[in-house]
């Protein structure tokens, strides 16, 4: 750890949110009773203070830095992390690879999540990382696609104790920024393996651990286990440990900290389905309540807003064409009706787009209150699966 600021267990802003770390339970907001807002609880990865104790998880195909730029306009992410990228390809100046790490001042605090078997390569990549300014760095060890895993990389990484320590502790080594490690419980329920590692990884220097409460085996099935996650939070003596899954508005949030006694949570789906989640999440832990996720208006606005990222990194055409996938996910959660929802799949172009636009505000949402969206559901792979 020379060189390295020893990580520190997060600190809370004020007495009432000492209270409610202390004591684990998620209690109907204390500064509501007291009518006095506080400053949102910060989180402290090393020497990095992350503003907020609500991250961003990383979604391959879908956190990429039009998303993250409406994120964090909405406000409330302490930390965005980009989608897994190849120390491999990155070494090889993949283009692919250098348009997943593109960022911008306004993108910050970011962290790479990088991929990868090969002690030496993941040096490199952490290396090259730390020189294009970037703030913090991930390792994925819960990847469950076969493709990654098939590699040794991913969590496949679970299974393989002393190699896994070895090739974290070189990664730590290498770079003076923290260095943190996304890891599911195990590879199957006979396995978990998450509590052992996060106790070894703390020793080499990790800043933090963020732990998605499924096995390998499970994929995306089932519920997430938290007693698994209490377990990992239990492993630990200083760094922050982050809650993952299945965290989709205040109320599971609460649920995560309270039987958990996590420091942080990760929130990936459930951002994709309500942007606003990491704002609400600040209000109610500062201010006792938190306003509505956005209506049929802010959220077409919002989109546009992304659209508009996107064409500014890829160009117009590009931009348009690979901004379906988010568009159809944004106008089905908004209920526009199928047949506008395919006008917009076929724009071309800016115009296109705004003409269609034109005609899903005028109908607004096919069923349900354009001021107030029932939640939406973002359906996700059913298992480890070759592909996402
Ligand atoms: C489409 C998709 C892509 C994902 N990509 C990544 C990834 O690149 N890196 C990673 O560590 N986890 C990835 N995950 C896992 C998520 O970060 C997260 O751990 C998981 O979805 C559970 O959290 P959630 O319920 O808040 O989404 C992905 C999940 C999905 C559904």
């Amino acid at each position: 750890m020379e060189g390295k600021e020893k990580p520190v267990r997060a600190p809370c802003n004020g007495p009432i949110s000492a209270i409610l770390r202390s004591t684990n339970q998620v209690l109907p907001c204390w500064t509501a009773f007291l009518n006095c807002p506080q400053m949102p609880v910060t989180l402290q990865y090393g020497s990095l203070t992350l503003p907020t104790r609500y991250l961003l998880s990383p979604l391959a195909g879908f956190t990429n830095l039009p998303f993250r730029r409406v994120v964090r306009e909405v406000g409330g992410v302490g930390l965005c992390t980009t989608d897994l990228v190849s120390a491999r390809a990155l070494l090889a100046g993949s283009r692919k690879s250098m348009k997943l790490i593109e960022t911008c001042a306004e993108d910050s605090p970011l962290s790479v999540q990088i991929f990868g078997s090969d002690p030496r390569m993941m040096h490199d990549a952490a290396q090259y990382l730390q020189e294009r300014g970037i703030a913090s760095i991930d390792i994925n060890m819960g990847c469950p696609v076969q493709k990654i895993v098939g590699g040794g990389a991913g969590s496949a990484m679970m299974c393989r104790r002393d190699e896994t320590i070895d090739l974290v502790k070189t990664v730590v080594e290498s770079v003076s920024l923290p260095v943190t490690v996304k890891m599911r419980l195990g590879w199957d329920d006979e396995n978990w393996t998450a509590p052992f590692f996060a106790r070894e990884f703390e020793q080499v220097g990790v800043a933090a651990i963020a732990i998605h409460g499924r096995t390998r085996e499970q994929g995306f099935r089932g519920s997430v286990k938290r007693e698994g996650i209490r377990q990992v939070v239990e492993a630990v003596e200083n760094i922050p440990v982050i809650g993952n899954g299945d965290i989709l508005n205040v109320a599971d949030a609460q649920r995560m900290f309270a039987e958990t006694g996590c420091h942080g949570i990760s929130i990936g789906r459930g951002a994709l389905a309500n942007p606003w989640i990491f704002q609400q999440l600040v209000d109610w832990e500062t201010t006792g309540t938190c306003r509505p996720s956005g209506t049929f208006d802010e959220r077409l606005r919002l989109m546009l807003r992304q659209l508009d990222f996107q064409t500014l990194q890829l160009g117009e055409d590009l931009g348009i064409r690979l901004f379906r996938k988010m568009g159809h996910w944004y106008l089905k959660g908004m209920r526009v009706p199928a047949s506008l929802r395919h006008d917009f799949q076929n724009a071309r172009t800016r115009d296109d787009v705004n003409e269609v636009v034109e005609r899903i505000t005028q109908h607004g949402p096919q069923t349900g209150d354009r001021n107030a969206l029932p939640d939406m559901h973002i359906p996700v792979p059913s298992g480890p699966v070759d592909k996402w």
